[in-house]
């Protein structure tokens, strides 16, 4: 079982990737629908917010805080740090560290649910990135810590140093992104009981894409299974997901409230094994041995 089931929370989140710092009204009212339909994990960075505006959707999760705090009551909400734009990558304790007290101002809390390094900074011996996470756990500025983007090799080289335990990988996962399927990271993340977080799960809209043939393969295979289990496509992409066994949480950005009443269905769907293969296929464009 995973840490999110162990917490008993509901199985979908949601993101602010797509959120700029004119979009106040929008958060409060995507946030309301959020929670009405059970979400309770909120996905944010420090470098959210669209360019040039570092920190904006962090600043709209404060601010809709402020506004409104029974909105986020009870919610968890996740945000990650490391991402330096123009450097790109920086995990130096000092950064990060700095970087963390910066995202609490903007959030308008004392303490970070889930502290992600966004990133892995192939210049930041893990050692140091452990010191880091581990002094703000201790300094109860992080309840929990994970990394997002890290190959195994990684996260076991800072596993090695981190005297917290890493509560979560977040990663690209998709019906169009099939990596980690086949690569390790869900294996590793089931042996070590780290919770999965699968962002841009219907490929960042690429799913929908006319013009993509892959995903007009998947979709077709989608279909299918949406039509028989009277849910929405998307729902169904996100079910795909859910179904394995690492049970990863994928993390939906869509701006609109009937999406995401659509896509919440997922949660009560589950995909019998042929269904799940045939998806996965269509997705590689080949038949399994
Ligand atoms: N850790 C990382 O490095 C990383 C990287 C990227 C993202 N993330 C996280 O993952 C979250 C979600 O990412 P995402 O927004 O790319 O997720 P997503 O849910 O895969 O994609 C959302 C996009 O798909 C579109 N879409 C959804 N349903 C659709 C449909 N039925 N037909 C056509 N278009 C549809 C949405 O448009 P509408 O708004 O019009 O519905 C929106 O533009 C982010 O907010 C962020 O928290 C993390």
């Amino acid at each position: 079982m995973s840490a999110s089931d162990a917490r008993g929370a509901f199985p979908i989140a949601y993101g602010f990737w797509r959120y700029g710092p004119d979009d106040l009204a929008l958060a409060i009212e995507m946030i309301g629908a959020a929670r009405e339909a059970g979400i309770s994990h909120f996905d944010t960075a420090d470098v959210y917010g669209g360019r040039g505006h570092f920190g904006a959707a962090e600043a709209l999760l404060g601010e809709a805080r402020r506004r409104a705090p029974s909105l986020l009551g009870g919610v968890e909400i996740a945000t990650k740090v490391g991402v330096e734009r123009g450097t790109p990558y920086n995990s130096s304790k000092e950064y990060i560290i700095r970087a963390v007290d910066a995202s609490l101002r903007r959030l308008g809390a004392e303490r970070v649910d889930l502290l992600y390094v966004h990133r892995p900074d192939l210049l930041a011996h893990p050692a140091e990135v452990a010191e880091a996470l581990d002094a703000l756990v201790a300094g109860g500025k992080a309840a929990r810590v994970g990394v997002s983007n890290y190959a195994p090799a990684q996260i076991e080289a800072l596993r090695g140093f981190l005297k917290t335990p890493l509560a979560a990988h977040q990663i690209e996962l998709s019906a169009l992104a099939t990596a980690p399927f086949f690569d390790g990271t869900l294996d590793q993340a089931m042996a070590w009981d780290m919770s999965v977080y699968a962002w841009s799960p219907l490929g960042g809209g690429r799913l929908f894409d006319p013009a993509d043939g892959r995903a007009a393969r998947v979709r077709t295979a989608l279909e299918k299974h949406a039509k028989a289990a009277g849910c929405a496509v998307g729902a169904m992409a996100l079910a795909f997901l859910m179904r394995h066994p690492a049970r990863p949480t994928p993390i939906i950005g869509t701006r609109s409230v009937t999406r995401l009443r659509e896509a919440v269905a997922a949660a009560r769907v589950r995909l019998d094994r042929g269904a799940w293969y045939e998806i996965l296929q269509a997705s590689l464009g080949e038949r399994l041995p």
